[in-house]
Order: structure tokens, then C-alpha cells, then sequence
């Protein structure tokens, strides 16, 4: 089989040449074989691939270490007494690879609710749990959403308009993708990253204030969108693309000054989003299914195919080349 290994740490952002394709067996041992089908490119992988220090969610990857990510296939073989079956579709987080033993208690079996298995790769559940958990809108209410046009970010602008959102505006940093944000995927407007550092640019597109936020990309734009908050406004901390995918750096850190005179006159709320609960991730999962299946919502994203064009999918991504999540059918 084949899989996709870091050659050595990256210095700034990380390129193809960073990656290689090797030939292994196929793993054998304790735990259940998958065959993987699809795999997620997502973001992160530029912290834990690059070369600097401190805490990051997943451990960092050495030289010679295989990448991850949150992949989707099918149990080939299973331990006698397992919870899953051959055939069995499942997700997990050994992704860049054609097969992957994994552990069996961290492996999701899935159900079948959603109509194309790549759908479970959606980052749906985060700009969810956003939306209803740690700042969630209520009917009317204007949002903004940061980083717009990314995975994260072209399902939150959806979803907000499905509870209820009364104005969704959303940031990009390219004028096209604003124009597929707004004839889309559920935004009435869009601002490019300058007009959105501003309080001027957000005011043309929210004359009214913002009620809620849904921040990808923290720095000038968290700045302003605060700035720009109405009384009893709320903050999810999802995303630091600012600093995560700039040129220079380690991307591992996302400092922002704000003013807390500010937030405490407007009584704001500020909290960080991270790894759903189960129940969450069931919600979402039923009802992201039956948006899908009523074409009430559409999944953005691109695929790649070939397990060897994932170096590739991960340098256009973190260029900020397309529109959406990015996936590898191996
Ligand atoms: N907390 C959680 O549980 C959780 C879960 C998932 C993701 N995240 C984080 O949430 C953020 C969004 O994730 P995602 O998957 O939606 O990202 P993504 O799809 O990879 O976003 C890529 C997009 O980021 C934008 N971008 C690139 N450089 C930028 C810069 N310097 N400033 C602002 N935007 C820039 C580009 O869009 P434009 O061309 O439109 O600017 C690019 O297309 C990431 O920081 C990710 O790590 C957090």
C-alpha cells in the first residue's frame, strides 16, 4: 500500500516537496483494518508539520512520520468480538493512507445518514456547535462569519440562515469567491479581509451591528468584528487562519488585543470551540442529513483523486485556492 510521509519539518508554510509517497505493507496487528475511501485536508496539518514549539491539539509530526487526518472507508477485517463488521463504513483520523490499522476505540461506525460518505469529512459540526452551543443566534440576529469561504466557514453562513439568522455577511480574501458566497451558499454579502479589519467595511455590510461571530480567522478581523458587536454580543473562537496559514512564522500562535472596557459595556461573550460531544455531533449529523437530502444546504468542497495528489491538495489549500473543504479520494 501506499502512503504519504513528512520528509522533513517545514520552515513557513510547508510545500510539496515537504511530503513523499511511500511504498509499505499493509499494517498488521492488534486493531480493526480499514480500507481507506476519502480522506480531509484540513489546515492544522501546517502547524503540526511545520517547525516550531508549544501545545497544539494532535502531536506534532517528525521526519519519516505518515500525516493524518479525519478519514472515512470500509472495515476490512475485525477482531473476533469487535463492535464493527467487514464492510462496515467507519470513520477515524489515520487518513493519508490507503489502509489504516486503528485502534478500535477510535473508530466512529457510521450509520449511512448521510448521502455521500465524503459528507462526514464536513466540518459542519464545529460551525454548528458554533452556532448553537457557544454563541448561538437567534431568530432575526445579524452574523458574521470570518474566513467565509473555507470549510469551516461556507457551511456556517448556511447553517446560520437555516436557524433562523436574519443578515449572514462573511469574509474572503478573493472577490470571485465572495460572489459564490453570496449567489450560493446562503450570505447576503461579502467583504474582502481589508474592508472586514475596518469598522467602516463592516458597517456598509451590517448597518445594524453584529449579534454573532463566527471567527476563522482571529487578528485585525476578530479586532473589528468585536468592535463592530451589539450589546450582548457572542464570539465563537473557532479558527486563527490569520496566523495559522501566514508566510512567516510557526502559525501556533494568534495574539489580538482588545479592548475590554468594550466588552465589558456591550457584555460580550467570547468562547472557544473545540471537540463536539457525542450528542452533538449526533444533532448535527441528523440534521446536516436532512438538510442534504431536502437540498436545503449544499457541501462545498473539492476532490482530489489519487492518494498521490494529496501533497498537492494540502499546498492548494493552504494557498487559498479553493472554495470550500478539500478531499482526497484515495
Ligand atoms: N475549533 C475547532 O474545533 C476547529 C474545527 C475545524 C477547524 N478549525 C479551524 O478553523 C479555521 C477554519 O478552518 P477551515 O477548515 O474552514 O479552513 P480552510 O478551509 O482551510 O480555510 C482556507 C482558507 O483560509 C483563507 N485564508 C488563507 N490565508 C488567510 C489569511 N492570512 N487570513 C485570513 N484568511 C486566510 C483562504 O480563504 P480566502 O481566500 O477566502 O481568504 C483559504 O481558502 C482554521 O483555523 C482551522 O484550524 C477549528
Amino acid at each position: 500500500m501506499r502512503e504519504i510521509r513528512l520528509v522533513a519539518r517545514a520552515v513557513g508554510l510547508p510545500r510539496p516537496e515537504n511530503f513523499e509517497v511511500v511504498d509499505v505493507p499493509v499494517p498488521e496487528g492488534d486493531g480493526v483494518l480499514v480500507r481507506n475511501a476519502v480522506f480531509h485536508v484540513f489546515p492544522g496539518l501546517r502547524v503540526l508539520v511545520g517547525d516550531g514549539e508549544g501545545e497544539t491539539p494532535w502531536p506534532r509530526l517528525s521526519a519519516g512520520d505518515p500525516l493524518m487526518g479525519a478519514a472515512v472507508g470500509e472495515v476490512v477485517s475485525a477482531p473476533d468480538g469487535a463492535s464493527v463488521r467487514p464492510g462496515d463504513l467507519v470513520s477515524h483520523f489515520l487518513g493519508w493512507r490507503e489502509y489504516a490499522l486503528v485502534p478500535e476505540g477510535q473508530l466512529v461506525r457510521l450509520d449511512g445518514e448521510l448521502p455521500d460518505p465524503a459528507a462526514y469529512l464536513a466540518p459542519g459540526v464545529t460551525a454548528y456547535s458554533a452556532l448553537t452551543r457557544e454563541a448561538p443566534v437567534r431568530p432575526g440576529e445579524t452574523v458574521l462569519v470570518t474566513g467565509a469561504a473555507g470549510g469551516v466557514g461556507s457551511l456556517a453562513g448556511q447553517i446560520a440562515r437555516l436557524l433562523g439568522a436574519g443578515r449572514v455577511v462573511g469574509t474572503t480574501g478573493s472577490a470571485q469567491k465572495g460572489e459564490r458566497l453570496v449567489a450560493e451558499f446562503g450570505y447576503d454579502a461579502a467583504l474582502s479581509r481589508e474592508e472586514a479589519s475596518t469598522a467602516e467595511g463592516l458597517r456598509k455590510v451590517a448597518p445594524d451591528g453584529i449579534d454573532v461571530v463566527v471567527d476563522n480567522v482571529g487578528g485585525a478581523q476578530l479586532r473589528a468584528a468585536v468592535g463592530a458587536l451589539n450589546q450582548d454580543g457572542r464570539v465563537a473562537l473557532v479558527g486563527t487562519l490569520s496566523s495559522q496559514l501566514a508566510p512567516g512564522g510557526s502559525g501556533a500562535s494568534a495574539p489580538v488585543e482588545l479592548d475590554v472596557f468594550e466588552l465589558i459595556r456591550k457584555r460580550v461573550s467570547l468562547r472557544g470551540v473545540l471537540a463536539q460531544d457525542a450528542e452533538t455531533r449526533a444533532e448535527w449529523t441528523r440534521r446536516f442529513g436532512g438538510w442534504l437530502r431536502e437540498r436545503e444546504i449544499a457541501f462545498p468542497h473539492v476532490r482530489f483523486q489519487g492518494i498521490e495528489s494529496a501533497p498537492r491538495a494540502l499546498h492548494e489549500l493552504l494557498a487559498g485556492e479553493h472554495l470550500g473543504s478539500v478531499v482526497v479520494d484515495v
